[in-house]
């Protein structure tokens, strides 16, 4: 099924726009459907229109033009808490009034179950989150981090198919924050919810998803899942938000099938895979990642194009080399080598040579 389509979706979004003022949009045209079960993850920059999608899915904003569907039924004119959607939010929002108990209790009680049956749904939400013995006490007698496992709890305590996280990690410390990480998405498939999660962190985007949705600019950049988008970014957009990337840019001299001929800027030719590029004589902006940079001439193809290059500063960083290069005038040419016992590690000022195998470097847009 292709990407817009929504056929038997849980979640479908189809040509929805929003707008707040009635002049300019803030979501452009957003189509994106997604399977049961399946975790997914809007990334983008602030401003770029991820917290507003989500509050429609919510039912807090109503969508300017175009339809929002839950199992096929479109939900544009049913109030939020009829909509069935856990919520989970960077501020916790937990009512600091009321026990962690009373917390999980609520959306219960709105939702009418009964005393009895509340008691139970609750000790079962909390012991899910390991705060099992914590529901006596008010939010300001817990941690960060346990305040953000009790909102966790709120939000899956009705047992909802489809929940819904902004950045609901934002405020935790980096150790907490990876644990969480590991908690949500062990969780959510062992629960087997649909998860739309909302980050600006593109390493947590990348580790807990199974699909990630890049936006800009209130549109869709690339739907893909995470090795995919690293490893085949559709744009220069999506090249440059994901992952450490080097750019050359130059003009597109000939196209022959799978490759593309690319003079640069500084008149050096090379190879590279013609991705959102199709004319002779379009400028383009290529992309190679820094662990797919060659200077040993024994792996690269016969015939291939190399690129002279000077070492500007080697960093040791244990695991991992870092050098830094001048390639065709770009003095942040970054290349990656794993620490191996055979391992070179280049000396500033040297002059080498570098490589790259045409399917790894991808002729984007210029951006
Ligand atoms: N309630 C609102 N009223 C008017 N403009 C808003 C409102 N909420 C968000 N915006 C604007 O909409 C755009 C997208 O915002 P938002 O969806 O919050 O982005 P993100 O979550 O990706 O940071 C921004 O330009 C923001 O200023
Ligand atoms: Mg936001």
């Amino acid at each position: 099924m292709a990407d817009g389509a929504s056929g038997d979706a849980f979640v479908a979004f189809e040509r929805v726009q929003k707008s707040y003022d009635g002049e300019t949009l803030v979501v452009k045209d957003l189509n994106l459907s997604m399977p049961k079960g399946e975790f997914l993850t809007m990334l983008g920059p602030s401003g770029s229109g991820k917290t507003t999608c989500l509050m429609m899915l919510a039912g807090f904003e109503t969508a300017t033009h175009g339809e929002i569907k839950l199992d096929g039924i479109s939900i544009n004119n049913i109030p939020p808490h009829k909509r069935g959607i856990g919520m989970v939010f960077q501020n916790y929002a937990l009512f600091p009034h009321m026990t962690v108990a009373e917390n999980l209790s609520f959306p219960l009680e709105v939702r009418k179950i009964g005393k009895a049956d509340r008691e139970k749904k609750v000790k079962h939400a909390l012991d899910m989150v390991q705060m099992g013995a914590f529901g006596g006490r008010r939010p300001a007698q817990l941690s960060g981090g346990q305040q953000q496992r009790i909102a966790l709890a709120r939000a899956l305590v009705f047992e909802p198919e489809l929940v819904l996280m902004d950045e609901p990690l934002g405020a935790l410390d980096k150790q907490l924050r990876e644990h969480m990480q590991f908690e949500i998405t062990n969780l959510a498939h062992q629960l087997g919810i649909t998860v739309v999660y909302v980050t600006h962190d593109q390493t947590e985007a990348l580790t807990m998803s199974d699909r990630v949705a890049v936006f800009n600019d209130g549109r869709i950049q690339q739907l893909a899942p995470p090795d995919a988008l690293y490893e085949k970014p559709q744009n220069s957009f999506v090249a440059q938000f994901i992952g450490e990337n080097n750019t050359l840019e130059g003009v597109v001299t000939a196209m022959k099938g799978d490759t593309c001929e690319v003079k640069l800027d500084s008149g050096e030719m090379l190879d590279a895979t013609p991705v959102n590029v199709s004319e002779v004589g379009e400028r383009t902006r290529v992309s190679i990642r820094p662990e797919r940079v060659e200077f040993n001439k024994d792996r690269l193809k016969e015939g291939a194009h190399t690129l002279k290059a000077e070492v500007l500063e080697f960093i040791y960083m244990g695991d991992i080399f870092r050098t830094r290069l001048r390639v065709a005038g770009n003095d942040d040419f970054v290349i990656k080598t794993r620490n191996a016992p055979d391992q070179v590690r280049l000396e500033p000022g040297s002059q080498i040579e570098i490589g790259w195998l045409p399917e790894d470097c991808r002729a984007l847009d210029a951006g």
